[in-house]
């Protein structure tokens, strides 16, 4: 059948799409483009803001409006993190809706559309992402204190967490089973088009973050076998593959152990960096709660390791970190980023931050701001507080900071973000980068003159994750180009291509991949 697939929300739900239609063109389907002349259509679907789940009742609303209007109707299906939160409640609102399926039975799919199409009704949900997931929660949440860590486990070098992630999960065919689709992942039919690539490292989080709905909707956290991430990156390297972003929710608190051997995050970012030919290792996101040296000083060791962290603080205020249930103060963030700027000199960080949490005060978004103004980010999403249904926050912390207040210390935020931005971007003029080319610029058109094969608005990326803006030839796509930087808007550089395309990655003495000339 022909089937369409939109994808909303984070990186992870864009790598299940691409598994999910590597699976599906197994299955003997066809992927299409557009979504009028298919026959199934899939929205993999987020749950983190309600407003990600608005576009999804809309999309589907829509649907439901273009049927009436049409001759047959196609299958349509809810994939993901709001399926597997409303569940069968998606089909007894919305009659269309034929299938609906949680990320943890994505596999599941090409015989939920067989089902479907012989006229069922068909649902497949992960039945330990919800209830016992939700049970756990009520133990878990220790009330609005902070949970400091003791001395010993809070970021030393190389020390054991106290509690490894995988103790109580015994057994390997989980975790066989959770990595199939990965494991059977095939070159889409076009290839990686800038040669970039996901490659998930873990599944779940248990971090209980209470604002969150990711513990309850993608369940607990399973580490993958080490071996498996290094053979799928080897076949994706071979492949031609030079970049690979490894996915996880926390996805410093990999670790996978087998009784005998423990491998950390460190361990695994060490072999992973060791893959011939892998010219980019990157990795987000990060918690700074599990941030140790060690793996700093794989990064600082490391020549194709992007020093890069994405490392979200979410507030910069105490009392909302332990509302939050974040596990760490501001001032063990603070000591985190001195401890990153000095193990890995030139590392570019990036936060995210949610303003209007519940009893937040002004004092609370004064000391995000502050946060913000001292850290040196290279970006920061800044999102408005949205209680989701089930979560510690949303059941027992009142929503009291009025929208229009949100709204503001929204654009505080990015604000004071885009002055941090615009000074850290103009640091690197006059020095060369070296840039992945991702494609032409959405902006190719609008500057004044025609693009053409030879010479188009090319985008691209640094080590350092900087967007960089660049005239050059689309067919450099997917290369790896010296630019030189002449400008720096807050979020992005722009700059003009030497004329020799460089051969061989490595970084400059400023790191992220800059030399100065
Ligand atoms: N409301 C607002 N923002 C949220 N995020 C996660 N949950 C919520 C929520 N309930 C933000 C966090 C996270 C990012 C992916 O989304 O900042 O880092
Ligand atoms: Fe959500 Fe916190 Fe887990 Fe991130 S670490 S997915 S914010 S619970």
């Amino acid at each position: 059948m022909k089937v369409y697939i939109e994808t909303m929300g984070c990186q992870m739900n864009r790598l299940d799409s691409e598994l999910v239609a590597a699976s599906l063109r197994a299955a003997g389907h066809e992927m299409v483009a557009d979504r009028g002349a298919a026959e199934v259509v899939l929205y993999n679907t987020c749950s983190v803001r309600q407003h990600a789940e608005e576009k999804v009742y809309s999309r589907i609303g829509g649907a439901r409006r273009q049927k009436a209007n049409r001759g047959p109707r196609p299958i349509l299906g809810v994939l993901g993190c709001m399926a597997q939160r409303e569940g069968e409640q998606l089909i007894r609102r919305f009659g269309r809706v034929d299938i609906v399926c949680g990320p943890g039975q994505l596999a599941r799919l090409p015989e939920l559309i067989a089902a479907a199409a012989a006229g069922e009704k068909a649902v497949a949900l992960d039945p330990d992402a919800l209830e016992a997931r939700r049970e756990k929660m009520k133990t878990d949440h220790r009330g609005t204190e902070i949970q400091r860590v003791e001395e010993g486990d809070w970021l030393r070098s190389g020390t054991p967490l106290a509690v490894p992630t995988n103790v109580g999960i015994p057994a390997a065919t989980d975790i066989d089973d959770f990595d199939s689709l990965d494991m059977a992942r095939e070159i889409p039919p076009d290839g990686w088009p800038s040669n970039q690539a996901y490659v998930r490292v873990m599944k779940g989080c248990d971090n209980f973050c209470t604002y969150c709905i990711v513990p309850l909707v993608r369940g607990p956290e399973l580490s993958r076998r080490p071996v498996r991430i290094v053979q799928e990156i080897r076949r994706l390297v071979d492949a031609g593959v030079t970049e690979v972003t490894l996915l996880g929710q926390a996805v410093n608190r990999y670790r996978w152990s087998d009784g005998a051997r423990t491998v950390r995050f460190s361990d695994l970012l060490a072999d992973v960096a060791d893959v011939p030919h892998l010219r980019r290792l990157r990795f987000v996101t990060s918690h700074p709660l599990d941030f140790t040296d060690d793996i700093l000083h794989v990064m600082a060791g490391r020549a194709n390791i992007c020093q890069y962290i994405h490392l979200p603080p979410q507030s910069g205020a105490d009392a909302v970190l332990g509302r939050m249930n974040r596990k760490y103060t501001r001032s063990q963030y603070d000591e985190l980023v001195a401890r990153a700027r000095q193990i890995v000199p030139g590392v570019v960080l990036a936060g995210d931050f949610i303003v209007g949490f519940p009893g937040e005060t002004e004092a609370d978004h004064e000391a995000s701001a502050d946060l913000i103004r001292k850290s040196g980010f290279k970006n920061s999403f800044v999102f408005k507080y949205s209680p989701r249904p089930g979560t510690a926050a949303a059941k027992n912390m009142p929503d009291d900071v009025p929208d229009e207040v949100k709204r503001r210390r929204n654009n505080e935020l990015l604000a004071v973000q885009e002055q941090v931005g615009l000074a850290h971007h103009r640091s690197y003029i006059g020095t060369t980068a070296e840039v992945l080319v991702e494609g032409q610029s959405v902006r190719a058109g609008k500057q004044g003159f025609e693009p053409s094969a030879e010479r188009t608005q090319l985008v691209g990326r640094t080590m350092g994750d900087h967007i960089v803006h660049f005239l050059g030839p689309q067919s450099l796509t997917g290369q790896y180009v010296r630019v030189r930087i002449a400008e720096a808007t807050s979020l992005a550089l722009r700059g003009e291509m030497e004329e020799e395309t460089i051969s061989r990655g490595g970084r400059g003495e400023l790191g992220a991949g800059f030399a100065r000339k």
